[in-house]
């Protein structure tokens, strides 16, 4: 019979390679709490309108990229991104009626069916977070930051941020006709694709990863000249604060992002090439004032960003240590394996990390298997000392061995390793 294979482009992350989310989840997690945001968990599968009225119809995601089906006669959908379902939640939950700001984190995976290769898997995991409540643009300049330096953290080095602003929807409508107005004397030199696009979303020409495009939108008026109003302010304010945070930035007119729902500030921090393949952007985020009130709540404006933590891991340099053990009791023969079993749970009750091997071989081979694991000390235990109440403590760092009575064994370890006393419930 043939092995069952995971899904093409849905990875598993193995134990050995843990130790990397973990750091970067950490990490994470500890910015998120210095900057006063609280986590959300929403569900994996929300229903498909709610993609297609926030992410847009004429987008590859909702086009082409959503794992769609129906139950029972609901349309549902695998969440390809964080944001749709934290601002419907926003939404179902009259969040807004209780706090002024809302600031939101979420960790996860998320479904797109895409061409996989290095960097763009179908099953991913985004880090994210979702501000409702704040209309920016200072908010905006100190995400920006906060995300700076987050990879900075990560020992990601190397990073291009990448920031424009499209505007409100007036602006944007405005922007879209000169576009389509500069573009159309250029149609026939096109690729396909763009050709389709130039009637049912003209903007997205302008990310185009085709050269025949990105030779035709080379001359294309940026979309910031065309800010008036507070529109242009907020651009401009944004700036003022970048420039006061002393966050690094490049302005990038063909900056539009994959996705419809995008009002003003739009970001993008993208990491080194030669890690990262064509997938070298590490995260994207921008503002969506007018979601909120499409999927039916009050106006709140809103921003976010999420990035992908495979490719945060891909960028990242820094070495990760594997945990390693306290303690390894070596159980020898069938008579001692109750002492060993009770040993082992005053250690770990104690806060010591421990394994009972209490599979029957040899003291070489567990002590073999004690090392591989990093333990620090081999315990040894035997019928004698099940019987006279003593522990054979093998220091494997220092490759020292002394009999130490089993009454103050565990104390013993806790001091070696500086493990902290216990305090009393
Ligand atoms: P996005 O640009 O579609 O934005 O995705 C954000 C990040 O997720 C990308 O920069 C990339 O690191 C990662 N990513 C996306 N697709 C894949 C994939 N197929 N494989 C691996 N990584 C991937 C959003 O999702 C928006 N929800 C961000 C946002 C939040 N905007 C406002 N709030």
């Amino acid at each position: 019979m043939n092995p069952v294979r995971a899904v093409k482009g849905m990875n598993d992350v193995l134990p050995d390679e843990i130790a990397r989310w973990h750091r970067v989840e950490t990490a994470y997690a500890r910015v998120m709490a210095l900057h006063g945001y609280r986590e959300v968990r929403t569900p994996y599968v929300e229903p498909t309108p709610l993609f297609v009225r926030t992410i847009g119809e004429a987008t590859d995601v909702v086009e082409k990229e959503m794992y769609s089906f129906v139950h029972h006669d609901d349309p549902l959908t695998l969440r390809p991104e964080g944001t749709a379902g934290a601002a419907r939640a926003y939404v179902q939950h009259l969040v807004h009626n209780k706090e002024p700001v809302s600031r939101w984190y979420y960790v996860g995976p998320m479904f797109r069916a895409e061409r996989p290769q290095r960097g763009r898997y179908r099953q991913f995991s985004q880090l994210g977070a979702e501000v409702f409540g704040d209309a920016g643009p200072a908010m905006d300049a100190e995400m920006i930051d906060m995300l700076v330096g987050f990879l900075a953290t990560l020992g990601i080095k190397d990073v291009r941020v990448l920031v424009n602003s499209l505007g409100g929807p007036a602006a944007r409508a405005r922007y879209r006709d000169a576009l389509v107005q500069f573009l159309e004397p250029r149609k026939a030199s096109l690729s396909e694709e763009s050709q389709r696009r130039l009637t049912t979303n003209p903007l997205r020409i302008l990310d185009s990863k085709s050269p025949l495009d990105r030779e035709a939108v080379k001359d294309a008026p940026p979309v910031v000249d065309l800010l008036e109003g507070e529109d242009l302010a907020h651009w401009q304010a944004l700036q003022q604060h970048l420039n006061a945070l002393g966050t690094p930035y490049t302005v990038a007119p063909g900056l539009v992002r994959g996705l419809d729902y995008y009002t003003r500030t739009l970001f993008e921090i993208k990491g080194a090439t030669d890690k990262l393949g064509a997938g070298d952007t590490l995260l994207g985020g921008g503002r969506y004032d007018g979601m909120i009130k499409d999927l039916g709540g009050p106006s709140v404006p809103a921003l976010g960003f999420a990035a992908g933590i495979e490719r945060l891991i891909l960028a990242s340099d820094a070495e990760v240590a594997a945990p390693t053990l306290g303690a390894f009791v070596v159980a020898v023969g069938p008579e001692a394996f109750d002492y060993a079993l009770v040993l082992g749970r005053d250690l770990r009750a104690a806060g010591v990390s421990c394994e009972v091997d209490a599979r029957g071989s040899s003291v070489k081979a567990q002590i073999r298997r004690a090392v591989a694991l990093g333990a620090r000390f081999a315990l040894i235990v035997g019928g004698e000392e099940a019987t006279t109440g003593t522990v054979q403590v093998k220091d494997l760092a220092a490759q020292a061995q002394e009999k130490v009575a089993r009454a103050s064994v565990v104390a013993a370890v806790m001091s070696r390793l500086d493990v902290p006393l216990a305090k009393a419930p």
